[in-house]
């Protein structure tokens, strides 16, 4: 496995796989590597013969620098599982490449970033986009993997990639939970084992919402109400938000219906979860 940490070299490395006819993907994320990026890495190999996963930890789109600095950054453990899961090359930068002193153009997302997330840290989604581009530059992929568990980072990057012509195809990747429920997350391992067992709170709530639109109820309002509820009866959870949204513009819906998504954030002290659930048209249900 081939490791870089300067742009022109993962650069000329991506050109070299070009003139070679191979195809290109690339993963990115911020390490402390877990079983949904390794699902991300498969779904690269399936779609191109070279997988370069980018790993950075990148400080413009955290809004709380305690948040930064106790993102775990496990690296000598990423690096291995990458070995073991057939990545091709590791693009792992410092802050430093990244943005050295100078650095001041920033891609700026449109109104997709001022909803959920957005609103709730501002400036987040403008640092993942000027992140990404910059990636995506470097790296020079075909395809680049993301999860739907980040599901408006998800539609902000497909956005820019038509916006700006950049011509990657952008594939999006189902969640991969724990047994229980719970979305996989780095931020998990930072749970105590009280804040793990209450975190299913989270799914489940998702759960809810899902049985009462299954169940015929369309009010955005109750149907929210009802995954809430779930949250609310959790001394551990502090509830953020839920709101049931159009999956396309992210904007509230008047009314729910079949794939209309359902995004909540709730929190576990300083620790902050998020998950989503596409709503079908069937009653769903699964053991609580
Ligand atoms: P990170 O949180 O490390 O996530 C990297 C990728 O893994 C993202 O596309 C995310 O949606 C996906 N992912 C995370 N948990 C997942 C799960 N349980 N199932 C499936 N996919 C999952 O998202 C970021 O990093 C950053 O914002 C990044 C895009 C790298 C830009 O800095």
């Amino acid at each position: 496995m081939q490791q870089f940490d300067q742009p022109s070299v993962v650069a000329a490395w991506s050109d070299q796989q070009r003139v070679a006819g191979r195809r290109v993907a690339l993963v990115p994320t911020m390490g402390a590597l877990h079983e949904g990026h390794l699902a991300l890495i498969a779904c690269a190999r399936e779609h191109a013969d070279s997988v370069v996963v980018s790993i950075f930890v990148n400080p413009l789109q955290f809004n709380r620098a305690d948040d930064f600095d106790r993102y775990p950054r496990p690296i000598d453990d990423d690096l291995a599982l990458c070995a073991a899961h057939g990545v091709d090359a590791v693009y792992a930068p410092v802050a430093a490449t990244m943005y050295p002193p100078g650095f001041e153009t920033h891609i700026e997302p449109g109104p997709l970033a001022d909803v959920l997330e957005g609103a709730q840290r501002p400036g987040h989604f403008r640092g993942v986009t000027t992140v990404v581009a910059k990636l995506f530059l470097a790296t020079r992929p075909h395809v680049a993997v993301f999860g739907e568990k980040d599901f408006q980072q998800l539609t902000i990057i497909r956005r820019m990639n038509v916006d700006l012509d950049m011509g990657v195809h952008i594939v999006g990747m189902p969640t991969v939970r724990e047994p229980d429920g719970l979305a996989l997350s780095s931020r998990n391992r930072r749970l105590t084992p009280a804040q793990r067992a209450a975190a299913v709170c989270v799914p489940r709530s998702l759960q809810a919402v899902a049985d009462a639109f299954g169940a015929g109820v369309t009010d955005p309002a109750v149907v929210a109400a009802t995954g809430r509820a779930v949250v609310d009866a959790e001394p551990l959870a502090r509830f953020e938000h839920l709101e049931l949204v159009d999956p396309v513009s992210l904007q509230p819906v008047q009314r729910v219906v079949a794939g209309t998504v359902a995004v909540t954030a709730a929190w576990f002290d300083d620790i902050r979860l998020i998950d989503n659930r596409s709503l079908a048209s069937a009653v769903t249900s699964v053991a609580t």
